[in-house]
């Protein structure tokens, strides 16, 4: 940037003398460099900035570069582009050779499109700074940039770890080095970081952020690189303690980051001698202990969220004078907070103690030194009252006080505090009184008011809202206001009014919100049809009417939502058949349910088109007609075919009862860390359920069941089903829970049955099975009552004991042979490759895409949550962390 600036300095200067030392200037470029350049941006594509290179005019003066005012040689090459529309694209030319005075080149953030670094850079003899990060080049870093012995600053962060190397020795030597940037480096093969690193005496920054190196050494027999101000290791995997060297190395540190690389143990006491340190990042990792009461005073950002510490802190802190940022939320601390204890901390912004057991023991007329701007306190207590200390906070951006055990009323001037309010989460507390309109907050873009006492009508919305929930409250009342509130907002992405009373019909406005991506409604007192605007919602992912009194038949215009992944429309009223385009529309649907509706009609056989379904409840409706055979093609819950992506998120978890049945407790520990976890809600994509009870379906069960293996309950009960059950059903390994009570099944119970032996819950009861119940596995820990009615049936634990002989209808047998080569056949058309991948494929976590759409801080939020979900996984499946991680965060901030 500075080179950039002094660029356009020297053009200043040279226009202003223009009409005087015309020649003197263009005589000031020498030809072989002007011709060197113009052969080296032949390489590219060259964006519009390059027009000022035009071969008649001063080299001097094009923009980007410099030359000596003396000489005429060029020493400066500043090529970063500014945005994605100047990219540089193409390949980099050895003519740059021809400039042998060059001393500063910086080709950053152009598309290289993964070429090499070139060797010919190691020639470049005068270098002293070169900076190639972010510019997409790949491979292993040529040794010969060794050469470059005055260089100063090397930065070849970014690559997102296409470049490596072996071996850092090419460094040795450069004494001059004081700015080393190899970020997203792959340097997991050097086995010496360390020793060479020590080395280079002049080091002032070091970066080898996410550089997956796994070693961290515990000792240094000298410390060399006795400049160092900055240094950043983070996002490695070190798995060690935090080693003494660190406090030996350099009384200059400023800033520390050791963020997320896997460090254990406790915090040195011997912080404290690093006296010059402001910036201080030991967050996400597993340190455990205390935090030391010697932190040094110089501090001015602490983060040391997600760790383990436990113990009290606030004395530690309070002296800490010169604090800005103060975040240790999600650690197992426990203090009470008095105000003495944050006298001296004026200059703070930043307070985020979210997810500890930390209490506020603040009078009422308490006057904090400090004006915030970020204040995070989840679950900490503040209550019963609203606190009032937080009237003094007037420009707030950010504020969480969710979980604050509040009891009381939100007094007036709350809503009044801070025009600049981002952000509000005052969720789960007991909150009363009315929501005033919101109108008036232009930035507000994230309000959480779910899960209080509130009253009243909806308020009105900002117009930049992105994000609100007043879920679980008792808002009353119509919701047509909702329309003036969506024809003001272009950006609400995500609306949930479950669990409350609303009354009265859907207003027919939906046009108007095209943005939103999540709608919840249900669990209110609406009624009326569903209008047919709802169809333009077509970036829906999550539909929820359920639990309403929606009536007459699903609007076709519905067809239009193709983006659905949930949709509920359970426990309404609806009527009129299942519409087939559910099956040919919604191909990305993994949650149908209908569940308690007046639908009637068959089973369309085109829903088998929904093949990453892995929950389908069409239970207690009207249905009739035979279940379609084509429920094998139900591909994720045969677990063939992973789910595209899976949405987690916190707040638009689907609806924590029944996922909670998807989880299977065994495999998910949910207790990471020692605590047990408040994100339990990571689905499986192999835990599937389908209930179509109480309907009035006839024919025989198809066999195509017992391919989905991913099944965890199935539930055909109250219908007319006939025949027998399928002999394979052996193979749904992991289902809990299954129920065929009151159909008219007949023939034996198949002995394959006592294979399921994770089944808890079985209901076979009001049927005509016959023969002897199987005295092995599972069978016999099921009680008299999961076989009762059934006149044929004998055996433990029924009563009545078997006879000798006993009669098998020989219609039974022949339909199990056919029903078993059938299942062979299917199989065979399977492709093995998918088959092996079976169970315990993750695809990893749903990546909600509302997140998208939120602003920085909310995103980071949002990767927090994330973590722990990933960590969660990692619990459970010993997947390289990192690996899986990059992934998904790659997903997030594409
Ligand atoms: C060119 O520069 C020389 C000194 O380097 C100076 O004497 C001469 O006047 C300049 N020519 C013009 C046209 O300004
Ligand atoms: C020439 O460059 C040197 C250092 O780069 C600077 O100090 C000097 O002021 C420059 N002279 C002119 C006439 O721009
Ligand atoms: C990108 O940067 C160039 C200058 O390098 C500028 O002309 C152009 O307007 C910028 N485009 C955008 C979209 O910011
Ligand atoms: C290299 O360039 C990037 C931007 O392209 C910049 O952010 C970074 O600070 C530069 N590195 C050095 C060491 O100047
Ligand atoms: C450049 O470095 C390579 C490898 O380190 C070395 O073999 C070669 O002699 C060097 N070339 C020059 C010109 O210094
Ligand atoms: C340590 O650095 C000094 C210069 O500060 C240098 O003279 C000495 O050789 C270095 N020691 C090692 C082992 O690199
Ligand atoms: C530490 O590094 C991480 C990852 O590179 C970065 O996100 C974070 O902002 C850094 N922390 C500080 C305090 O700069
Ligand atoms: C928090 O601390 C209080 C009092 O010290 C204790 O009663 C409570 O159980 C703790 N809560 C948690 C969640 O650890
Ligand atoms: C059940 O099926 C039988 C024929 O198998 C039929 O006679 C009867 O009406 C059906 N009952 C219902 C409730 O659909």
């Amino acid at each position: 940037m500075a080179s950039l600036t002094l660029c356009l300095l020297f053009m200043l200067v040279g226009f202003s003398l223009s009409s005087d030392h015309r020649q003197n200037l263009s005589g000031l470029c020498i030809e072989s460099e002007k011709a060197a350049l113009l052969n080296f941006i032949q390489g590219f594509n060259p964006p519009a900035r390059f027009t000022s290179w035009r071969a008649e005019e001063d080299c001097c003066k094009w923009k980007g570069v410099a030359c000596n005012n003396r000489t005429g040689h060029i020493h400066t090459l500043d090529l970063r582009s500014q945005n994605s529309t100047d990219f540089l694209q193409g390949e980099l030319r050895d003519s740059l050779l021809n400039l042998p005075y060059l001393t500063h080149l910086d080709l950053s953030l152009n598309d290289f499109r993964q070429e090499r670094v070139p060797e010919f850079i190691g020639f470049l003899k005068n270098l002293e700074y070169l900076n190639l990060s972010n510019a997409n080049l790949r491979g292993r870093i040529p040794y010969q940039l060794g050469n470059l012995s005055k260089l100063q600053s090397l930065d070849l962060s970014g690559s997102g770890y296409t470049l490596r190397t072996d071996s850092l020795d090419w460094l040795l030597g450069k004494s001059d080095l004081r700015v080393l940037d190899l970020e997203e480096v792959d340097l997991g093969d050097v086995v010496n970081w360390l020793d060479t690193v020590n080395r280079l005496s002049s080091l002032r920054i070091l970066s080898m952020s996410a550089c997956r190196i796994n070693l961290l050494p515990a000792s240094l027999p000298f410390a060399n690189f006795t400049s160092l101000e900055i240094l950043d290791l983070s996002l490695n995997h070190f798995n060690s303690p935090i080693p003494d060297w660190l406090f030996n190395i350099s009384h200059d540190l400023v800033r520390l980051n050791l963020t997320r690389s896997q460090l254990v143990g406790p915090i040195p006491n011997a912080f404290g001698k690093l006296t010059s340190l402001t910036i201080l990042d030991l967050s996400k990792n597993s340190l455990t202990g205390e935090i030391p009461p010697t932190l040094a005073s110089s501090l001015k950002e602490l983060y040391l969220s997600d760790n383990q510490l436990k113990g009290s802190f606030a004395k530690r802190i309070a002296n800490l004078s010169r604090l800005v940022v103060l975040d240790v939320s999600s650690n197992l601390l426990k203090d009470i907070f008095h105000e003495d204890q944050l006298l001296n901390l004026s200059d703070l912004r930043m307070l985020d103690l979210s997810s500890n057991n930390i209490t506020f023991n603040m009078s009422s007329t308490w006057l904090p030194p400090f004006q915030l701007d970020v204040i995070h306190l989840q679950s900490c207590r503040l209550g019963p009252k609203f606190p009032r200390w937080l009237q003094t906070q007037k420009g707030f951006s950010s504020i969480d006080i969710s979980s604050a055990r509040i009891l009381d009323a939100i007094p007036h001037w709350f809503w009044n505090l801070s025009f600049n309010a981002v952000h509000m989460n005052l969720s789960n507390n007991m909150l009363t009184g009315k929501i005033p309109d919101f109108s008036s907050k232009p930035n507000l873009s994230v309000l959480d008011m779910s899960d209080n006492e509130f009253t009243g009508l909806i308020p009105q919305i900002s117009p930049n809202l992105v994000f609100l929930t007043l879920a679980r409250n008792s808002f009353s009342g119509p919701i047509t206001s909702i329309c003036k509130s969506l024809v003001a907002s272009n950006h609400l992405s995500f609306l949930d009014l479950s669990y409350n009373i609303l009354s009265g019909p859907l207003p027919d406005c939906w046009k108007h919100g095209q943005s939103l991506i999540v709608l919840n409604l249900a669990k209110n007192n609406l009624s009326g049809g569903i209008p047919s605007s709802i169809g333009h919602l077509i970036h829906l992912k999550s539909l929820r009417l359920d639990m309403n009194y929606f009536f007459g038949e699903l609007p076709s215009s519905l067809k239009r939502l193709t983006n659905l992944f949930v949709m509920d429309l359970g426990e309404n009223m609806l009527s009129g058949k299942i519409p087939p385009w559910i099956g040919e529309s919604f191909v990305n649907l993994m949650i149908l349910r209908l569940h308690f509706n007046n639908f009637s009609g068959r089973i369309p056989s085109l829903l088998c088109q929904l093949k990453h379904l892995i929950f389908l409840d069409l239970g207690r409706n009207h249905l009739s007609g035979a279940i379609p055979k084509c429920v094998g093609n139900f591909l994720t819950m045969a677990s063939i075919e992973a789910v595209p992506s899976y949405v987690y998120d916190p707040y638009t978890v689907y609806r924590k009862d029944l996922l909670q049945t998807l989880i299977r407790r065994d495999r998910v520990r949910l207790d990471w860390k020692g605590r047990s976890s408040l994100y339990p809600l990571v689905l499986y994509p192999y835990l599937a359920v389908i209930d179509l009870s109480m309907n009035q379906l006839s024919g025989e069960i198809p066999v195509e069941f017992t391919r989905l293996v991913a099944l965890i309950s199935l539930n055909l009960s109250h219908n007319n089903l006939t025949g027998a059950i399928p002999s394979t059903i052996g193979a749904l390994k992991d289902l809990e829970s299954l129920d065929l009570s009151r159909n008219k099944l007949s023939c034996s119970i198949p002995p394959e049955m006592a294979n399921l032996s994770f089944l808890g819950s079985l209901n076979l009861s009001y049927n005509n099975l016959s023969g002897k119940i199987p005295p092995e596995g599972q069978f016999q820990t099921f009680e008299a009552s999961s076989f009762m009615k059934n006149e044929k049936l004998c055996g433990l634990p029924l009563k009545n004991a078997c006879s000798e002989l006993l009669y098998e209808d020989p219609q039974c047998r022949v339909k199990n042979q056919q029903n078993m080569e059938r299942e062979d056949q299917d199989h065979d058309e399977l492709p093995s490759f998918y088959i092996s991948m079976g169970i315990g494929f993750i695809t990893a976590i749903w990546v909600y895409w509302t997140v998208l759409l939120l602003n920085e801080s909310w995103r980071e939020a949002y990767l927090k949550l994330l973590d722990k979900v990933v960590e969660q996984i990692l619990v459970t499946a010993a997947v390289s962390g990192a690996r899986l991680r990059t992934k998904l965060e790659k997903l997030v901030s594409r």
